[in-house]
Protein backbone atom coordinates (compact mmCIF):
# COMPACT_ATOMS: atom_id res chain seq x y z
CA UNK A 1 0.00 0.00 0.00
CA UNK A 2 1.43 3.41 -0.81
CA UNK A 3 2.45 5.56 2.11
CA UNK A 4 1.40 9.10 2.00
CA UNK A 5 1.61 10.30 4.95
CA UNK A 6 4.19 12.10 7.38
CA UNK A 7 3.93 12.43 10.67
CA UNK A 8 7.76 13.65 11.40
CA UNK A 9 7.93 15.53 15.06
CA UNK A 10 5.26 13.73 16.22
CA UNK A 11 4.66 10.94 19.24
CA UNK A 12 1.95 8.72 19.02
CA UNK A 13 0.83 5.90 21.57
CA UNK A 14 -0.80 3.22 20.60
CA UNK A 15 -2.56 0.76 23.32
CA UNK A 16 -2.82 -3.10 22.96
CA UNK A 17 0.12 -2.15 19.97
CA UNK A 18 2.23 -5.46 20.78
CA UNK A 19 0.03 -7.45 17.82
CA UNK A 20 -2.78 -7.40 15.25
CA UNK A 21 -4.31 -4.53 14.06
CA UNK A 22 -2.39 -2.38 16.93
CA UNK A 23 1.02 -3.59 15.36
CA UNK A 24 -0.09 -2.40 12.39
CA UNK A 25 -0.92 1.00 13.48
CA UNK A 26 2.28 1.42 15.32
CA UNK A 27 4.42 0.12 11.98
CA UNK A 28 2.82 2.40 10.16
CA UNK A 29 3.40 5.92 11.94
CA UNK A 30 6.87 4.38 12.38
CA UNK A 31 6.98 4.25 8.71
CA UNK A 32 5.50 8.29 8.66
CA UNK A 33 8.16 9.64 10.33
CA UNK A 34 6.71 9.81 14.15
CA UNK A 35 8.21 8.76 17.50
CA UNK A 36 6.05 5.61 19.25
CA UNK A 37 5.03 4.04 22.15
CA UNK A 38 3.81 0.84 22.58
CA UNK A 39 1.81 -0.01 25.26
CA UNK A 40 0.14 -4.03 25.81
CA UNK A 41 -0.18 -6.30 28.92
CA UNK A 42 1.05 -9.31 27.25
CA UNK A 43 5.49 -9.12 27.65
CA UNK A 44 6.26 -11.67 25.63
CA UNK A 45 4.27 -10.56 22.40
CA UNK A 46 5.51 -6.78 23.04
CA UNK A 47 9.19 -7.73 23.79
CA UNK A 48 8.53 -9.66 20.37
CA UNK A 49 7.28 -6.37 18.53
CA UNK A 50 10.12 -4.39 19.93
CA UNK A 51 12.48 -6.80 18.00
CA UNK A 52 10.90 -7.09 14.98
CA UNK A 53 10.97 -3.06 14.65
CA UNK A 54 14.56 -2.66 15.74
CA UNK A 55 15.33 -1.14 12.52
CA UNK A 56 13.50 2.00 14.09
CA UNK A 57 15.66 1.92 17.32
CA UNK A 58 15.00 5.28 19.51
CA UNK A 59 12.11 6.18 17.65
CA UNK A 60 9.72 3.35 19.15
CA UNK A 61 9.43 2.22 22.76
CA UNK A 62 7.05 -0.31 24.85
CA UNK A 63 5.58 -0.92 28.11
CA UNK A 64 3.77 -3.65 29.73
CA UNK A 65 1.38 -1.78 31.30
CA UNK A 66 -3.03 -3.15 31.90
CA UNK A 67 -5.40 -0.18 30.73
CA UNK A 68 -7.47 -1.74 33.62
CA UNK A 69 -4.81 -0.67 36.11
CA UNK A 70 -5.24 2.61 37.18
CA UNK A 71 -2.04 3.24 38.77
CA UNK A 72 0.21 1.71 36.51
CA UNK A 73 -1.64 3.64 33.93
CA UNK A 74 -0.42 6.95 35.61
CA UNK A 75 2.55 5.67 36.49
CA UNK A 76 3.57 4.39 32.52
CA UNK A 77 2.17 8.08 31.09
CA UNK A 78 4.68 10.09 33.26
CA UNK A 79 7.08 8.25 31.67
CA UNK A 80 5.56 7.28 27.92
CA UNK A 81 6.10 12.03 28.27
CA UNK A 82 4.24 14.16 26.05
CA UNK A 83 1.89 12.90 23.22
CA UNK A 84 0.32 14.40 20.39
CA UNK A 85 -2.24 11.43 18.78
CA UNK A 86 -3.39 8.96 21.37
CA UNK A 87 -4.88 5.68 19.61
CA UNK A 88 -7.31 3.74 22.23
CA UNK A 89 -6.76 0.44 20.63
CA UNK A 90 -6.22 -2.20 23.61
CA UNK A 91 -9.80 -4.59 23.25
CA UNK A 92 -10.34 -8.05 24.12
CA UNK A 93 -13.40 -10.47 23.71
CA UNK A 94 -15.10 -13.06 25.91
CA UNK A 95 -17.82 -14.47 23.43
CA UNK A 96 -21.02 -16.08 25.11
CA UNK A 97 -24.74 -16.16 24.94
CA UNK A 98 -26.34 -14.09 26.95
CA UNK A 99 -27.93 -17.07 28.60
CA UNK A 100 -24.39 -18.22 29.40
CA UNK A 101 -22.52 -15.26 30.10
CA UNK A 102 -21.28 -14.65 33.81
CA UNK A 103 -21.13 -11.45 35.34
CA UNK A 104 -17.80 -11.50 35.19
CA UNK A 105 -17.09 -12.02 31.77
CA UNK A 106 -19.20 -9.35 31.00
CA UNK A 107 -17.12 -6.76 34.23
CA UNK A 108 -13.97 -7.76 32.18
CA UNK A 109 -14.62 -6.76 28.49
CA UNK A 110 -16.05 -3.24 30.06
CA UNK A 111 -13.18 -2.99 32.18
CA UNK A 112 -10.54 -3.51 29.30
CA UNK A 113 -12.64 -1.97 26.53
CA UNK A 114 -14.48 0.90 28.25
CA UNK A 115 -12.88 1.50 31.42
CA UNK A 116 -9.32 0.89 30.52
CA UNK A 117 -10.06 3.83 27.49
CA UNK A 118 -10.98 6.11 30.29
CA UNK A 119 -7.94 5.44 32.97
CA UNK A 120 -5.24 5.56 30.08
CA UNK A 121 -7.18 9.36 28.49
CA UNK A 122 -7.51 10.25 31.96
CA UNK A 123 -3.42 9.68 33.05
CA UNK A 124 -2.82 11.60 29.73
CA UNK A 125 -4.92 14.50 30.36
CA UNK A 126 -4.92 15.11 34.33
CA UNK A 127 -0.74 14.96 33.93
CA UNK A 128 -0.75 17.86 31.16
CA UNK A 129 0.94 15.49 28.69
CA UNK A 130 -0.87 16.55 25.66
CA UNK A 131 1.35 18.34 23.84
CA UNK A 132 -0.60 22.00 24.46
CA UNK A 133 0.84 23.33 20.89
CA UNK A 134 1.19 20.97 18.56
CA UNK A 135 -2.58 21.77 17.23
CA UNK A 136 -2.61 17.94 16.63
CA UNK A 137 -4.13 16.54 19.30
CA UNK A 138 -5.94 14.11 18.37
CA UNK A 139 -7.91 10.69 20.31
CA UNK A 140 -8.83 7.94 18.20
CA UNK A 141 -10.51 5.02 19.46
CA UNK A 142 -11.05 1.44 18.52
CA UNK A 143 -14.99 1.10 18.59
CA UNK A 144 -16.87 -2.13 16.08
CA UNK A 145 -19.32 -2.07 14.11
CA UNK A 146 -21.18 -4.10 15.94
CA UNK A 147 -21.58 -1.57 18.41
CA UNK A 148 -24.01 0.04 15.55
CA UNK A 149 -26.05 -3.05 14.73
CA UNK A 150 -25.53 -5.68 17.56
CA UNK A 151 -24.41 -9.19 17.26
CA UNK A 152 -24.94 -12.49 18.84
CA UNK A 153 -22.94 -13.82 21.99
CA UNK A 154 -21.44 -10.14 22.64
CA UNK A 155 -23.62 -8.53 25.13
CA UNK A 156 -20.25 -7.36 26.97
CA UNK A 157 -18.28 -6.31 23.90
CA UNK A 158 -21.20 -4.29 21.78
CA UNK A 159 -21.97 -2.72 25.54
CA UNK A 160 -18.33 -1.80 25.74
CA UNK A 161 -17.93 -0.89 22.27
CA UNK A 162 -21.34 1.53 22.38
CA UNK A 163 -20.35 2.88 25.47
CA UNK A 164 -16.78 3.41 23.25
CA UNK A 165 -18.75 5.68 20.75
CA UNK A 166 -20.54 7.60 23.76
CA UNK A 167 -17.65 8.82 25.12
CA UNK A 168 -15.64 9.32 22.03
CA UNK A 169 -18.85 12.24 21.21
CA UNK A 170 -18.44 13.56 24.42
CA UNK A 171 -14.90 14.00 24.56
CA UNK A 172 -15.28 15.43 21.10
CA UNK A 173 -17.79 18.06 22.70
CA UNK A 174 -16.03 19.04 25.94
CA UNK A 175 -11.96 18.56 24.75
CA UNK A 176 -12.44 20.61 21.12
CA UNK A 177 -12.50 23.83 22.32
CA UNK A 178 -9.15 22.88 23.42
CA UNK A 179 -7.47 21.37 20.02
CA UNK A 180 -8.19 18.12 20.53
CA UNK A 181 -10.43 15.96 17.76
CA UNK A 182 -12.06 12.98 19.11
CA UNK A 183 -12.79 9.94 16.49
CA UNK A 184 -14.46 6.39 16.57
CA UNK A 185 -13.59 3.91 14.37
CA UNK A 186 -15.49 0.84 13.86
CA UNK A 187 -13.88 -1.81 11.95
CA UNK A 188 -15.52 -5.15 10.32
CA UNK A 189 -14.15 -7.83 10.21
CA UNK A 190 -10.11 -8.15 10.49
CA UNK A 191 -7.98 -10.57 9.78
CA UNK A 192 -6.09 -10.64 13.41
CA UNK A 193 -5.03 -13.18 15.82
CA UNK A 194 -8.49 -11.85 17.44
CA UNK A 195 -10.58 -13.05 14.25
CA UNK A 196 -8.32 -16.32 14.23
CA UNK A 197 -10.00 -17.80 17.14
CA UNK A 198 -13.08 -17.99 15.22
CA UNK A 199 -14.36 -20.75 13.36
CA UNK A 200 -13.28 -21.31 9.82
CA UNK A 201 -17.03 -21.90 8.53
CA UNK A 202 -17.88 -18.63 10.54
CA UNK A 203 -14.90 -16.37 8.77
CA UNK A 204 -16.33 -18.08 5.13
CA UNK A 205 -19.99 -16.98 5.86
CA UNK A 206 -19.04 -13.60 7.11
CA UNK A 207 -16.78 -13.10 3.86
CA UNK A 208 -19.84 -13.78 2.23
CA UNK A 209 -21.86 -11.21 3.21
CA UNK A 210 -19.16 -8.53 2.79
CA UNK A 211 -19.73 -6.52 -0.48
CA UNK A 212 -16.19 -6.37 -0.52
CA UNK A 213 -15.77 -10.05 -0.82
CA UNK A 214 -12.96 -10.30 1.99
CA UNK A 215 -11.62 -9.70 5.51
CA UNK A 216 -10.32 -6.50 6.72
CA UNK A 217 -6.49 -6.39 6.90
CA UNK A 218 -5.16 -4.27 9.99
CA UNK A 219 -3.45 -2.08 7.05
CA UNK A 220 -7.46 -0.78 6.53
CA UNK A 221 -7.50 0.53 10.04
CA UNK A 222 -4.05 1.91 10.01
CA UNK A 223 -4.51 3.80 7.22
CA UNK A 224 -7.69 5.30 8.68
CA UNK A 225 -6.02 6.44 12.17
CA UNK A 226 -3.20 7.85 10.13
CA UNK A 227 -6.12 10.10 8.03
CA UNK A 228 -7.94 10.68 11.60
CA UNK A 229 -4.30 11.93 13.01
CA UNK A 230 -3.50 14.23 9.80
CA UNK A 231 -4.49 17.85 9.01
CA UNK A 232 -6.41 17.12 6.45
CA UNK A 233 -9.22 15.62 9.04
CA UNK A 234 -8.36 18.64 11.73
CA UNK A 235 -12.40 19.30 11.20
CA UNK A 236 -13.35 15.76 12.01
CA UNK A 237 -15.03 15.55 15.28
CA UNK A 238 -17.01 13.24 17.06
CA UNK A 239 -17.51 11.08 14.64
CA UNK A 240 -17.39 7.04 13.83
CA UNK A 241 -15.77 6.05 10.74
CA UNK A 242 -16.99 2.42 9.61
CA UNK A 243 -14.27 0.71 8.17
CA UNK A 244 -15.95 -2.51 6.76
CA UNK A 245 -16.00 -3.30 3.18
CA UNK A 246 -19.86 -2.54 4.11
CA UNK A 247 -20.92 -5.98 5.68
CA UNK A 248 -23.34 -4.01 7.59
CA UNK A 249 -25.44 -2.31 4.03
N1 LIG B 1 -10.16 -7.93 14.63
C1 LIG B 1 -11.37 -7.48 14.36
O1 LIG B 1 -12.08 -8.01 13.50
C2 LIG B 1 -11.92 -6.29 15.09
C3 LIG B 1 -13.18 -5.80 14.69
C4 LIG B 1 -13.71 -4.69 15.33
C5 LIG B 1 -12.99 -4.08 16.35
N2 LIG B 1 -11.79 -4.57 16.74
C6 LIG B 1 -11.09 -3.88 17.82
O2 LIG B 1 -9.80 -3.50 17.41
C7 LIG B 1 -8.89 -3.54 18.53
C8 LIG B 1 -7.72 -4.42 18.19
O3 LIG B 1 -8.21 -5.72 17.86
P1 LIG B 1 -7.26 -6.90 17.37
O4 LIG B 1 -8.10 -7.76 16.52
O5 LIG B 1 -5.97 -6.37 16.84
O6 LIG B 1 -7.03 -7.66 18.76
P2 LIG B 1 -5.82 -8.55 19.26
O7 LIG B 1 -6.39 -9.46 20.31
O8 LIG B 1 -5.10 -9.16 18.12
O9 LIG B 1 -4.85 -7.47 19.95
C9 LIG B 1 -5.26 -6.76 21.09
C10 LIG B 1 -4.03 -6.29 21.85
O10 LIG B 1 -4.51 -5.62 23.03
C11 LIG B 1 -3.74 -6.06 24.14
N3 LIG B 1 -4.54 -5.92 25.36
C12 LIG B 1 -5.69 -6.57 25.66
N4 LIG B 1 -6.10 -6.23 26.89
C13 LIG B 1 -5.20 -5.34 27.37
C14 LIG B 1 -5.08 -4.64 28.61
N5 LIG B 1 -5.97 -4.80 29.60
N6 LIG B 1 -4.05 -3.78 28.77
C15 LIG B 1 -3.14 -3.62 27.77
N7 LIG B 1 -3.18 -4.29 26.60
C16 LIG B 1 -4.21 -5.13 26.41
C17 LIG B 1 -3.40 -7.52 23.82
O11 LIG B 1 -2.28 -7.98 24.57
C18 LIG B 1 -3.15 -7.45 22.32
O12 LIG B 1 -1.79 -7.17 22.03
C19 LIG B 1 -9.73 -4.04 19.71
O13 LIG B 1 -10.19 -2.94 20.46
C20 LIG B 1 -10.88 -4.76 19.04
O14 LIG B 1 -12.01 -4.81 19.88
C21 LIG B 1 -11.24 -5.66 16.12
Amino acid sequence: MTKTFDFSGTNVVVTGGARGIGFQIVKDFLEAGSSVTIWDYDKDTLDASLKELSAFEGKVKGFQVDVTDVASCNEVAKSTGSVDVLINNAGITRDKSLKKMTLDDFQKVIDTNLTGLFNVTKSFLDQELFSADSGRNRIINMASVVALYGNFGQTNYVASKAGVIGMTKTWAKELGRKGFTANAIAPGFIETPMTAKMPEEVLQSIVSKVPVQRMGRPEDIAQTCMFLASEAASYINGTVISVDGGVTL
